[in-house]
């Protein structure tokens, strides 16, 4: 039979088929995420933008099996997934994250406590073109992992590309928004940010500066995408 005859047609059925992945793969009982999402969610944060497990998780494993030790996160929110990669940080690493709000950083700092990540981890507030531009990081970082405003992802892009190591990733979230980026006739500032950073990245891997691919994503968090990418 040809799978595609049956396939899902709505997010709903997607988010079972991802729930169901996760039922063998991600640990239900996982108390210390859902009490910082209970506690961001009671905070106020919106309970639709942190990464899904599944994308938690491939966070956390690709720094595992990159013996990544440095992380710069643009994007904080309430600590979902700077707690996902801050487990798989060795000791002696650090996670940087950077976030616009006061609100959401603070909670974010009681989140982090609570999963024991205090110390591995320092939140930076303020608008993350500026907070980025501002790092001059003695050792580069091993990872940038980009999940803020859409807008701002071609700068966002150059900055992670000037603070990460040679052979160095960078991940960017949410790149095929439900596959506005390729319709030309969505043209809000989000969508054209997208648009513009993989213009850039043309560019860049003709220079030979950047290998990057996208892999597309379906599930409770809808129809996106990761973008993965390698400094050369
Ligand atoms: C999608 S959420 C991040 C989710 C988080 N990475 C997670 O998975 O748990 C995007 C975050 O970027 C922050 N943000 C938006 N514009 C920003 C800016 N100019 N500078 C820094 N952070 C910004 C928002 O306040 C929000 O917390």
């Amino acid at each position: 039979m040809d799978p595609r005859a049956n396939a899902p047609s709505s997010i709903v059925e997607w988010t079972e088929a991802e729930k169901y992945q996760n039922s063998f793969l991600i640990h239900e009982q996982d108390d210390t995420l859902e009490l910082i999402l209970e506690n961001s969610i009671n905070h106020g944060l919106p309970s639709h933008m942190p990464v899904s497990a599944g994308e938690g998780k491939f966070l956390n494993l690709l720094i595992k099996c990159l013996g990544v030790k440095r992380v710069l996160e643009v994007g904080t929110l309430g600590g979902y997934s700077a707690i996902w990669m801050a487990r798989a940080i060795p000791e002696d690493g650090k996670l940087v994250t950077l976030e616009l709000s006061e609100t959401y950083a603070q909670v974010a700092k009681e989140n982090i406590a609570q999963a024991g990540f205090g110390d591995k981890c320092q939140i930076i507030i303020g608008p993350a073109d500026e907070t980025m531009t501002s790092l001059r990081p003695d050792i580069p970082f091993d990872m940038v992992f980009i999940d803020a405003d859409k807008k701002s992802y071609p700068k966002y892009f150059r900055e992670a590309k000037r603070l990460v190591k040679k052979g160095g990733v960078i991940i960017v979230d949410n790149v095929i928004r439900y596959g506005n980026v390729h319709d030309k006739s969505v043209n809000d500032e989000n969508t054209v940010g997208i648009r513009k950073l993989l213009a850039d990245l043309k560019e860049d891997s003709r220079k030979g500066e950047i290998e990057a691919t996208t892999i597309p994503t379906v599930g409770e968090k809808g129809f996106d995408g990761f973008l993965y990418a390698i400094k050369k």
